[in-house]
């Protein structure tokens, strides 16, 4: 099978979707690999070692779209990709098509077969291919959290761990997740006050078990989480509902109750936010502010530190494009529950069920499209 391997053109993704030793793993297996030219560069990757692991280097993204079956990306196609699509080509990268109409009518028309990082899932209901990520994103959530608190940048000036003889910065977390828990073991270990609030209690009584003292646990509803924020220096939000839009949890109204300069980093933005007034940002403009309170809203978190990321990723999805490689798609997601849960959209038709929800359109089960 032919597989392309395009330069990421989203602002500041300097991520790529194969590194040098996963070209040799799949042209061992006797694929060939397209890269473009340069694509591997943000993440420490030259020409020079994919044509070493037997890639072909090709001059431009037109090349690397128009010979491919299989596309495989970091984001989403962007606008200026998507006249490069072709139907009936397979494309496997992280899409959060409940997020965007456009996005998600663009690919309908497009006719391509849509397989989506982040909805490919195991019976054990575990996301292997956004786990890395959140991995990432989490850990970055504090780190960034610490950096707008400063006072330079807007925020209330306090320090995460505090100093003998002055308390520390207390940090709310929406969602003991992946990206939760490494939120939480991040600031923890700065001596940050820490509080996870989720709505699973399963997961509470795990991770009661799991975190540091200075970490409490707090069942998530509304008059908890308006207790919370109302203390709350760093709020990050890291909730999700598997495919679907992010809930409101935070309302314009409840900024109110927040301290001036506090700062909420919603990671749930690429599934719309959890706070209502969150909107999408880039590396290059990560904050705004309103009422007085700091938001980071950066899609592409991990984007920001490419090397740990891409490497990160690509352990995890290297053994799923030798699966679509080495099978057609149809075969490869027969024999993969986890890989048929990823199908999103095919032949113009959306498989997913929150997808379809979240714009009122017709659901065709994936099975549906296998025959
Ligand atoms: N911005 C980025 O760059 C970036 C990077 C990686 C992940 N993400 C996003 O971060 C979000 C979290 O990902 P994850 O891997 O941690 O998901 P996860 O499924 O591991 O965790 C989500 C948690 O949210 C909890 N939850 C659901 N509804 C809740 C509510 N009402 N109140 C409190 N908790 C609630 C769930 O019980 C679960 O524990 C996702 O939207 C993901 O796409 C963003």
């Amino acid at each position: 099978m032919k597989i392309g391997i395009p330069k990421e053109i989203k602002t500041n993704e300097n991520r790529i979707a194969l590194v040098p030793a996963g070209a040799e793993a799949l042209t061992a297996a006797g694929h060939i690999v397209i890269v473009e030219t340069g694509a591997g560069l943000g993440s420490g990757f030259g020409d020079e070692q994919y044509k070493a692991a037997g890639a072909q280097i090709v001059p431009d993204a037109d090349a690397a779209w128009a010979a491919a079956d299989l596309i495989v990306k970091v984001k989403e196609p962007i606008e200026p990709e998507w006249k490069r699509i072709r139907p009936g080509q397979a494309i496997f990268t992280y899409f959060h098509f409940a997020a965007s109409e456009p996005l998600t009518r663009a690919l309908m028309a497009s006719g391509a077969v849509c397989i989506a990082y982040e909805t490919v899932e195991l019976a054990s209901r575990e996301l292997p291919l956004l786990t890395p990520m959140s991995e990432v994103a989490g850990r970055m959530a504090v780190q960034e959290g610490a950096k707008y608190l400063e006072k330079l940048y807007g925020g209330r000036g306090i320090l995460l761990g505090g100093v003998p003889g002055v308390a520390p910065a207390k940090v709310v977390i929406l969602g003991g997740g992946v990206v939760g828990v490494n939120a939480a073991k991040m600031a923890a270990g700065l001596g940050a006050s820490v509080v996870i609030l989720d709505v699973s209690l399963e997961r509470l009584r795990y991770l009661s078990d799991v975190m540091p003292a200075n970490v409490q646990l707090i069942f998530s509803n509304r008059h908890n989480l308006l207790e919370q924020i109302a203390c709350a220096d760093l709020v990050i939000g890291a909730v999700l509902i598997h495919g679907a839009v992010a809930p409101k949890l935070i309302r314009r109204e409840d900024l109110r109750v927040m301290r001036q300069g506090a700062v909420i980093v919603d990671v749930s933005v690429d599934q719309g936010g959890c706070v209502e007034t969150t909107h999408p940002t880039t590396h290059e403009n990560p904050t705004y502010t309103v009422g007085g309170i700091i938001h980071y809203c950066v899609a592409n978190m991990p984007g920001g530190v490419p090397v740990t990321s891409t490497l990160a990723l690509t352990n995890a999805t290297l053994p799923y494009v030798l699966q679509l490689a080495n099978r057609s798609w149809r075969k490869a997601l027969e024999e993969s529950p986890a890989l048929l849960n990823g199908l999103n959209i095919a032949d113009g038709k959306v498989t997913h069920r929150k997808v379809a929800e979240a714009f009122g359109l017709a659901y065709h089960p994936a099975e549906t499209l296998l025959d």
